[in-house]
């Protein structure tokens, strides 16, 4: 196996994009990212794009030919992965795989999602969870992830403030990061006092509905000087798969599937937790970026909602979390949002992260989870 680089990044700014059609988006990641790696895309071997549901969003399948087609790349061989909102970690991990099996060279991984143009995305959304068993109970994703606070709350007492706060620290990051969807700081109070979405989980817990696209370009490790002097290398790229209705769980306040793709994530990068300078993981609501630090190993099993009460999750604290805003602040476009994490830990590793920069950071973890954990992908990076 080849160790793999990520020569270049590049993410769309994220938001309720009018102006911008999928193609376009995609589009503008991709040539991004191409100029930010010092390729020509004449050089590019293989593209991989994560999207969840275009053919409900945008009705359009086929993407992955359009994509090529629309990027003047044909006949590259393009493919579309999905995996619900983990669809841009596995399209990272599946051009990782190719390069370090050797198959190809010069990959991009990319993910694009466009959920503003519809009505009510709420049931295309639900169509990453269980339809018999979920969905088609009434049963959304806010409502599922508000099970699992009630539950958290429950069993580890914690509080409705706390949970507030992952959210205050995500916007904190957000307001530094020019790309982010909402990028405004906002209080405890504010969370406490915004429209009741399911409760115990308010609108400032939720990550908003987003339009947007990231790219990475990456490359056998040993080229990557050709273009780049700032390659960030790939450590570990793991994934893993847990049931997807929450009622099959023992215990629906632990994402197994990220417990296994963590484990697996450590092992191969032959670090440990403390090891780990940033990590950007999924908090597609408040309660969910609580699990994943207890999860990839930051924090006790029920310990996360003091301690991100305590400040330590902060961008100069213990382990910085989502210098980006998260998904809550830099937004949530499903299929694009494994790369975009990506982007921001190779922006971090290379110290072009500006006003959000994590101090000396030398390996940086994304954590990317499909509906409530049904797949999950974990990726270590350093420079
Ligand atoms: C939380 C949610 C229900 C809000 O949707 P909504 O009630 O239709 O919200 P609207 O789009 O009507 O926006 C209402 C206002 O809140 C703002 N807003 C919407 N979502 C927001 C968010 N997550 N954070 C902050 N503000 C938000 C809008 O900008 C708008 O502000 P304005 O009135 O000043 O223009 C929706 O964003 C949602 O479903 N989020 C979860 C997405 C999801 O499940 N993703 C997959 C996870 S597994």
């Amino acid at each position: 196996m080849r160790d793999v680089a990520i020569i270049g990044v590049s993410q769309t700014k994220f938001g309720e994009l009018w102006d911008t059609s999928f193609r376009d988006m995609i589009t503008e990641a991709g040539l991004k990212a191409i100029q930010d790696s010092g390729i020509k895309g004449a050089d590019v071997d293989a593209m991989y794009v994560g999207n969840m549901s275009a053919g409900l969003f945008v009705e359009q399948e086929h993407i992955a030919s359009l994509i090529a087609d629309q990027a003047g790349l044909n006949p590259l061989p393009c493919t579309r992965v999905e995996a619900a909102c983990a669809s841009g970690g596995l399209a990272l991990r599946s051009g990782i795989m190719a390069v370090a099996s050797g198959y190809h060279d010069i990959v991009i991984s990319a993910g694009v999602e466009k959920m503003t143009d519809v009505v009510d995305p709420s049931p295309i959304v639900s169509t990453a969870s269980d339809q018999e068993w979920e969905a088609q109970q009434g049963i959304n994703f806010p409502s599922l992830y508000a099970m699992i606070a009630r539950r958290h709350m429950y069993e580890y007492g914690t509080t409705r403030e706390q949970l507030a706060m992952f959210s205050v620290v995500n916007h904190k990051n957000g307001a530094r990061n020019p790309l982010a969807q909402f990028g405004m700081e906002i209080t405890v109070d504010q969370v406490l006092n915004s429209s009741m979405v399911a409760d115990p989980l308010r609108l400032l817990d939720c990550s908003p509905i987003t339009d947007g696209a990231a790219a990475a370009i990456l490359c056998p490790a040993e080229d990557a000087h050709k273009y780049t002097d700032s390659p960030v290398y790939v450590k570990a790229s793991t994934q893993a798969s847990g049931t997807i209705a929450l009622h099959e769980r023992k215990d629906i306040t632990t994402i197994d599937s990220t417990v296994h793709a963590a484990r697996k994530a450590y092992k191969m990068a032959g670090l440990t937790p403390k090891d780990i300078d940033a990590v950007e993981v999924h908090d597609c609501f408040s309660i969910n970026g609580l699990l994943a630090i207890e999860d990839l190993g930051f924090v006790e099993k029920g310990k996360a909602g003091s301690f991100v009460e305590d400040g330590m999750t902060e961008i100069d604290a213990q382990i910085p979390v989502n210098p980006s805003g998260g998904l809550k602040s830099r937004g949530h476009p499903l299929g694009a949002t494994g790369i975009a994490q990506a982007a921001e830990i190779v922006w971090q590793l290379r110290g072009e992260a500006g006003k959000r920069q994590v101090k000396d950071i030398e390996v940086g973890m994304t954590h990317n989870i499909g509906g409530t954990g049904g797949t999950a992908a974990v990726h270590i990076l350093s420079n």
